[in-house]
């Protein structure tokens, strides 16, 4: 399959054609998702809280991340692969932002990089795509912020508008080549569609952006716990692998498994090598 490129992204909006996009953090549904013909696949940060087991997605770091990156690039033959900065990897201005950006592309074989900020990472974002690497940019609810922002709290509601648009303007004019809009109202989120020329990605942004992103074990049911209200649940992995480790257990403790037909024989080692 031919490999899915920034231009892509630009002539889907322009076509009116919706781009599709999960986070992933492994190998395995890496392959499953590029088969499916997911656009492009974001090793999120939120493998802090998905992979890792924190509370939130401040202590990531990129040496976390790294590895995790590496096995999505691995998976995919088709799907654009997007490394999420984390906190704490380019705030302090644009030099930092940039060697930051170097490692994911040098070291991972990703496709892209996000970071978090429209008008406040404007600067960072310009000096990483002048260096040749392209930008996904993150407005509305960015959750590296949240301490600042006081919690998970929808972003760009009534005269907050007018920040989203700024953030928005900001970003494309630094050179984004898309912009996450996480949680915010449907209206406002349809205004910097309209406005811009980048594609935007929903992320609790509404219908009328020009993609949509999830984090794929929300949407899978494999997280338990809170559901955000904008993810459409189209599994429900947790119950599967649920019963299916009680049907392991059972069948352990009775000796029903392992049985002869999941057992070797003393044959030889070429009948071995058949049988295997
Ligand atoms: O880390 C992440 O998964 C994200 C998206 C949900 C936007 O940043
Ligand atoms: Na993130």
């Amino acid at each position: 399959p031919k490999r899915v490129r920034t231009r892509h992204f630009a002539r889907a909006k322009e076509q009116g054609i919706k781009i599709t996009g999960l986070t992933s953090y492994d190998v395995l549904t890496a392959q499953i998702f590029d088969e499916a013909g997911i656009d492009f696949l974001l090793v999120g940060d939120s493998a802090g809280n998905t992979v890792l087991g924190y509370d939130t997605t401040l202590p990531v770091t990129i040496d976390d991340l790294i590895p995790l990156t590496r096995g999505v690039v691995s998976g995919v033959k088709r799907a654009l692969v997007v490394a999420d900065m984390p906190f704490g990897s380019y705030e302090t201005g644009p030099d930092e932002a940039l060697h930051t950006a170097f490692r994911f592309m040098k070291e991972t074989g990703a496709h892209a990089v996000k970071l978090e900020g429209g008008v406040r990472s404007a600067e960072q974002i310009r000096r990483i795509v002048e260096a040749g690497i392209p930008v996904m940019a993150h407005i509305g609810f960015t959750p590296q912020s949240e301490h600042g922002l006081g919690g998970h709290v929808i972003q760009g509601r009534g005269d907050a508008a007018d920040q989203l648009l700024a953030d928005a303007h900001a970003v494309e004019e630094a050179g984004a080549f898309a912009v996450v809009l996480e949680m915010v109202p449907a209206e406002a989120a349809q205004r910097v569609t309209a406005e811009l020329s980048i594609p935007t990605i929903s992320v609790g942004g509404g219908p009328h952006c020009d993609g949509q992103l999830v984090v794929w074990t929300d949407w899978a049911g494999l997280a338990g716990g809170r559901i955000p209200k904008f993810v459409k649940q189209y599994a429900n992995l947790r119950q599967v692998l649920t019963d299916a480790a009680l049907a392991y257990k059972a069948d352990v403790e009775s000796g029903t498994y392992p049985d002869e037909q999941h057992s070797y024989s003393d044959t030889t080692a070429e009948q071995a090598l058949q049988e295997r």
